[in-house]
């Protein structure tokens, strides 16, 4: 399936504001932390999350997405500070991202580390110095605190890694939900509940937004870990058939791909689901749903 076209035309957007983010710090920043920060921040990539957050936005009635944008920004700092950490030889050793050697390869693995880091702090920046009430600025960094943390993706990226190097494996579908709801549906779901929350959306609009992004959120990572298993490095742009050969607990690993491919079905029907109370306003968070299943197939 074709990414939609909203899904380009944000990441264009998001990609001239990341740049003029990084032009404005340049200065005070050592040359090789910016190169790496810029190398990796900037080199393709999907944008989904930033999607999501401009998307739930505009489908929770918010009419000015250069509001939501701080946001937006934000979550893709800190998605790309998780890449480069993630790919570390420490981790999971991986030499190839978004079609280009990875941040350590490119650099050296201290520049990596330290642009990671630096990117998790940009993060908040961005969030902090947003034009939005306090209150809001409050609850979003708190969330964010919590989606990225030891409660959350940096959490389940340590669930990961024992997995990884334990004798006994797992054959617990509900031990690698656990892992995936961690390190990779918290960043997803702080995306679609900061874009309810900056449009000023109701309670019960909120909620259903947070259901979206949790059914999301896992459904992105089954549909990683069937492509993992399916597709070539070249069309992924990162190096394929990792998980089998690090063993990696994933819904592959444990169900095989058919029931992978069934649940991330179900999951998909959840997201769809979630967005009945959004009506007609709900059509691309549907059609993001739907690229983010058939990219799995
Ligand atoms: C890859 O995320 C890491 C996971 C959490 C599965 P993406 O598939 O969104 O990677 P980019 O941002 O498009 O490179
Ligand atoms: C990583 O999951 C999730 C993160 C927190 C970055 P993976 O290890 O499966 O991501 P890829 O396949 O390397 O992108
Ligand atoms: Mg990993
Ligand atoms: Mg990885
Ligand atoms: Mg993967």
């Amino acid at each position: 399936m074709q990414a939609p076209d909203f899904l380009s035309v944000h990441a264009g957007r998001v990609e001239r504001a990341l740049t003029r983010a990084l032009d404005a710090r340049a200065p005070a920043v050592p040359e090789q932390l910016l190169a790496a920060m810029r190398y990796s921040l900037l080199a393709g990539g999907k944008r989904v999350r930033p999607a999501l957050v401009l998307e739930v936005y505009l489908a929770c009635g918010g009419e000015q997405p250069d509001d939501a944008m701080p946001a937006a920004l934000a979550i893709e700092c800190m998605h790309t500070y998780s890449l480069i950490h993630d790919d570390l030889p420490c981790m999971d050793n991986d030499d190839l991202r978004r079609g280009m050697p990875t941040c350590h390869k490119k650099f050296d693995v201290a520049t990596a580390v330290l642009a990671g880091d630096a990117l998790q702090a940009l993060s908040f920046a961005l969030l902090t110095q947003a034009d939005w009430d306090e209150s809001l600025v409050v609850a979003l960094s708190r969330k964010m605190a919590l989606a990225a943390g030891c409660q959350g993706m940096v959490g389940g990226q340590m669930m990961d890694m024992l997995e990884e190097s334990s004798a006994v494996k797992t054959s617990e579908i509900l031990a690698v939900e656990r892992i995936h709801v961690h390190k990779t549906g918290a960043l997803i779901c702080w995306c679609c509940e900061a874009g309810a929350l900056l449009a000023g959306a109701e309670r019960n609009i909120q909620d259903a937004c947070v259901r979206y992004g949790k059914a999301v959120g896992l459904l992105f990572q089954i549909a990683d870990d069937i492509l993992d298993a399916t597709a070539s490095s070249e069309a992924l742009g990162k190096s394929a058939g990792k998980d089998a050969e690090q063993h990696k607990a994933t819904y592959v690993s444990i169900l095989g791909l058919e029931r992978a491919r069934e649940l991330a079905g179900e999951m998909c029907d959840l997201a769809l689901e979630a967005c009945e109370p959004l009506a007609e306003r709900g059509e691309h968070l549907r059609e993001l749903a739907h690229y983010i299943l058939e990219r799995g197939k």
